[in-house]
């Protein structure tokens, strides 16, 4: 048994009414998981947060999915605070404690967030437990829309479907090195989606880290992961994944920036397979992966397909963009490129973001990744 810094019985954040009062808050009794590394790292940020009583008022749903419902919130008692958005995650048994995924969602939250301006921010986080239910507040900093609805509406007062070719390089720029903090810190994020994407003043954000996971050498990785349209060929044929997976999920978000279209949209596993190589092509034989059940020879009929289909986003991004985009959408993950050289490739020669970076980037991420499982590996032996 440890100590939360709970929710009170009668404020749960996403209230309408409520009582004011400056009491702390009190502590609660929560069971929690022995799942080692993301309980340690969860404890630990739960006893970091505000240690006041803050009620909301919700005004608005933003959006649900798997993993919550997403409120647009006020807090009742500060005229003057900002808007919030908050994830309602509702744990209907937490009689063994709290499920490994939301400890996950937490714990990457407060590993990544607020250290970087293409990651949304976490301000606070609640938790309140009655008998077996848990319910989990996450108040993270409100943005004006995802990515999806910001291309769609430039889309709409442009008169032309996508954006401009100046927005399309700044939002892949920014969430570049969003993903290259995110991939510093050896922390994939499995779920890049325009969804998962925020827009807050021009400023683009990676959110929701339902699925993310530290990446180290060897770990056993789940195949559940990424959105089927983004999803990339290792995940489909059930092979080995690493950060590599996000940035095929980016070069697909790429492309919808150009003219506001899916890229690869396959109805379901196999159809995404064969619609990758029906648009960009049959692999080699030598990149097709060895530990893999499906042989090329079974996609033999897509073949001849034609390889030309990244051409049409030449008129949008230019040369250099549709050779970046192409090292995005390798097949063989080992060659796609990193974040930290998409950042440094020559598609973003003179670009200056307005986005003030405080570091540049610095590293190269598989150097981290072998770095850290290098410290894991002392740490399991010590
Ligand atoms: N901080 C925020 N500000 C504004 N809107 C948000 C915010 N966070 C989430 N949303 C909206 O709510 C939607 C769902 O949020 P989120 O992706 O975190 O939930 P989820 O349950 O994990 O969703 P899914 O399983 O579909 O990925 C987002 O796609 C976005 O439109
Ligand atoms: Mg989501």
């Amino acid at each position: 048994m440890v100590d939360f810094l709970a929710c009170p019985e009668s404020a749960s954040p996403v209230l309408n009414e409520g009582h004011k009062s400056d009491a702390a808050v009190p502590v609660q009794q929560v069971n929690v998981c022995r799942s080692p590394l993301v309980d340690k790292g969860a404890l630990t940020y739960f006893s970091n947060f505000r240690r006041r009583e803050v009620r909301y008022n919700s005004c608005k749903e933003l959006g649900s999915g798997a993993f919550g419902t997403v409120y647009k919130c006020r807090e009742i008692d500060d005229e003057a605070a900002e808007t919030v958005a908050i994830k309602y995650i509702r744990i209907t048994d937490a009689v063994d404690g709290i499920p490994q995924w939301a400890l996950r969602e937490i714990a990457l939250l407060r590993r990544c967030s607020s250290r970087h301006p293409n990651i949304v921010s976490l301000v606070d986080m609640y938790c309140r437990h009655v008998d077996r239910r848990c319910d989990i507040h996450l108040v993270l900093e409100y943005c004006d829309m995802d990515l999806k609805e910001y291309i769609r509406s430039v889309s709409r007062n442009n008169g032309v479907p996508g954006l401009p070719p100046g927005q399309i390089k700044e939002v892949l720029y920014q969430m570049l090195r969003g993903l290259d903090f995110l991939h510093i810190l050896a922390v994939a994020h499995r779920d890049i989606k325009p969804q998962n994407v925020l827009v807050k003043n021009g400023i683009v954000k990676i959110a929701d880290f339902g699925l993310g996971k530290i990446m180290f050498e060897k770990a056993a990785v789940s195949l559940e992961v990424v959105t089927l349209h983004y999803r990339p060929p290792e995940v489909l044929l059930n092979v080995n994944y690493s950060l590599a997976v996000d940035i095929w999920s980016i070069g697909c978000i790429f492309g919808e920036l150009c003219d506001n279209r899916v890229m690869l949209g396959g109805s379901c596993e196999m159809e995404q397979l064969k619609t990758i190589f029906r648009f960009l092509g049959l692999p080699q034989e030598s990149d097709w992966p060895g530990s893999c059940a499906v042989t090329r020879d079974f996609f033999r009929a897509l073949d001849d397909c034609s390889r030309g289909f990244l051409e049409r986003y030449q008129k949008h991004i230019g040369d250099r963009g549709l050779d970046l985009l192409k090292r995005m959408l390798r097949f063989n993950p080992g060659h796609r490129v990193t974040s930290y050289d998409a950042l440094k490739h020559n598609y973003f020669e003179g670009h200056i973001s307005p986005v003030p970076y405080d570091t540049e980037p610095t590293v190269k991420t598989e150097k981290v990744v072998a770095l850290l499982s290098h410290e894991m590996n002392n740490i399991k032996t010590q």
